[in-house]
């Protein structure tokens, strides 16, 4: 028999009293505060659009609250927000990246925290001022992935492509700036806009004949956006060499990978605390819409294919890990046990036999994000110290007209692996579910939330 709303609905709500004094509405967690939009105005953190990423400022405002101190660890660490922020505390910081435009990201910055030779400053100021890639005959080819097939106008690929050739003449310092400033502005010239899900093309691409004609309004020239971008490169590295006392940066190690695979080659009670935005089970696909980027930095169709296999589940191709091994086996189990979790599933498989679903991915997706979540917990648990704190912060979603609630089913999960859960704050304006799922369902609003997770003072 097909598992009944008011079945779901009720699990839910037993799960929510059980959490009912744990959840805060905390005033500071405004939109702006827990997505990229704070990060507007602050030097460094500003230069590349991560839309996915949290703010400097939610890390270095729950480090302050929860006092930490000593090493943090970011298992998805994005373009490395909490890394940052927290080496600017003095808190050293590990992080776990999988997405190369995320490394790439990272690297960049810490090869400007080394600073810049007064040589290589006065280059770049040369190439903001002169723009010498103008001048030059020779061009390099620019690569393309299938997804990112015309995704330039004309005159903006011939530039690139002597930005290109020109930018292989310098020295390694200077070429890794200029291939970051390429890196940052390649959405605003091109045809396309980064939508969550995929990338979004605009009508003069001459790419889509949708039922939607969509219009990104004005696409960037390649000249200005160039020189915009490596000038605020310039001065925001000049105003951290006066204003920043680089003897209080603590280290940033950064890892290439998956952390499914890197975190159990981590030692056991050795983090102060975790702080980490996983992806969210919405669907996004960064494969697809960070394809401008994985082009630049030069990966094939394959490559971003298998990638879209290693990263978290949370699109509908994603197909189910292997964790049938000697780490993860007891954390998968702990999440298919998850009475919540199991109602869900058990529905949306019924709905999607129905032929209800708009994708038939969407129960094998959300299975498999749990699953591969719930090891990443367990994973947490075992490299914090006693009494060290996980802060997560992550989207209730919902499908097929099921809220599904995240926070509440990952904290069960938490608690079953030997997590205490200390509150779960919410930010304030709620978020609606997609226009989609609004039209055919109602708008019930999404909790966007911060978990906070303590491990128990004694080892599993
Ligand atoms: C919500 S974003 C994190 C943003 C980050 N907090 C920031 O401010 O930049 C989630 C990140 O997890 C990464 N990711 C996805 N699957 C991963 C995996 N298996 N291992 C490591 N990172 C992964 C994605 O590439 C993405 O950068």
């Amino acid at each position: 028999m097909t598992t009944s709303l008011v079945t779901i609905a009720a699990l839910d709500a037993k799960l929510s009293g059980r959490y009912r004094k744990k959840f805060t509405v905390s005033p500071f967690l405004t939109r702006r505060v827990v997505s990229f939009q704070a990060n507007r105005g602050r030097p460094c953190h500003r230069w590349y659009r991560f839309k996915e990423s949290f703010s400097a400022d939610l890390v270095e405002h729950l480090l302050h609250k929860y006092r930490v101190r000593g090493r943090i660890l970011d298992p998805f660490a994005g373009v490395g927000t909490a890394l940052f922020a927290a080496s600017r505390l003095g808190i050293a910081s590990d992080g776990i990246e999988l997405l190369p435009v995320g490394r790439e990201i990272i690297r960049t910055r810490l090869a400007l925290h080394e600073g810049l030779s007064d040589s290589d400053r006065a280059t770049l100021h040369y190439w903001a001022d002169a723009c010498p890639w103008q001048r030059g005959e020779a061009k390099l080819r620019l690569n393309v992935l299938r997804i990112t097939q015309g995704a330039y106008p004309s005159a903006t690929i011939d530039a690139i492509e002597r930005y290109l050739a020109a930018m292989h003449t310098e020295n390694r310092k200077v070429f890794v700036v200029l291939r970051f400033a390429l890196l940052c502005v390649l959405e605003s010239v091109s045809y396309t806009r980064k939508d969550g899900q995929y990338l979004r093309w605009d009508y003069r691409a001459g790419r889509r004949r949708g039922a939607t004609r969509f219009d990104k309004g004005a696409i960037g020239e390649f000249l200005p956006a160039i020189k915009a971008k490596i000038e605020e490169i310039l001065s925001d590295t000049a105003f951290t060499e006066k204003n920043y006392d680089d003897t209080t940066t603590s280290k940033i190690t950064l890892r290439d990978g998956s952390c499914l695979d890197i975190m159990p080659k981590l030692s056991s009670n050795s983090y102060d605390a975790i702080l980490t935005s996983p992806p969210y089970c919405n669907r996004y696909d960064y494969t697809r819409t960070y394809a401008l980027e994985l082009a630049l930095l030069g990966l094939s169709d394959a490559e971003v294919s298998a990638l879209r296999q290693k990263m978290l589940s949370c699109t509908v191709e994603n197909r189910t890990k292997d964790l049938q091994n000697d780490t993860y086996i007891k954390f998968a189990k702990i999440s298919n046990s998850d009475e919540l979790l199991a109602s869900i599933l058990h529905r949306l498989e019924a709905e999607k036999k129905h032929g209800n679903l708009n994708n038939n991915g969407i129960p094998r997706m959300i299975r498999g994000y749990f699953n591969e979540m719930s090891c990443v917990l367990g994973e947490c648990y075992r490299v914090l110290k006693p009494d060290a704190r996980l802060i997560m912060i992550n989207d209730n979603v919902r499908y097929a007209g099921i809220s599904i609630s995240v926070d509440l089913i990952l904290s069960s999960i938490a608690e079953k692996i030997g997590f205490v859960t200390e509150k779960i704050l919410v930010v304030p304006t709620q978020k609606g579910n997609s226009s989609q799922q609004m039209g055919t369902h109602g708008c019930v609003p999404l909790r966007k939330c911060v978990y906070v997770w303590r491990k128990r003072s004694y080892d599993i």
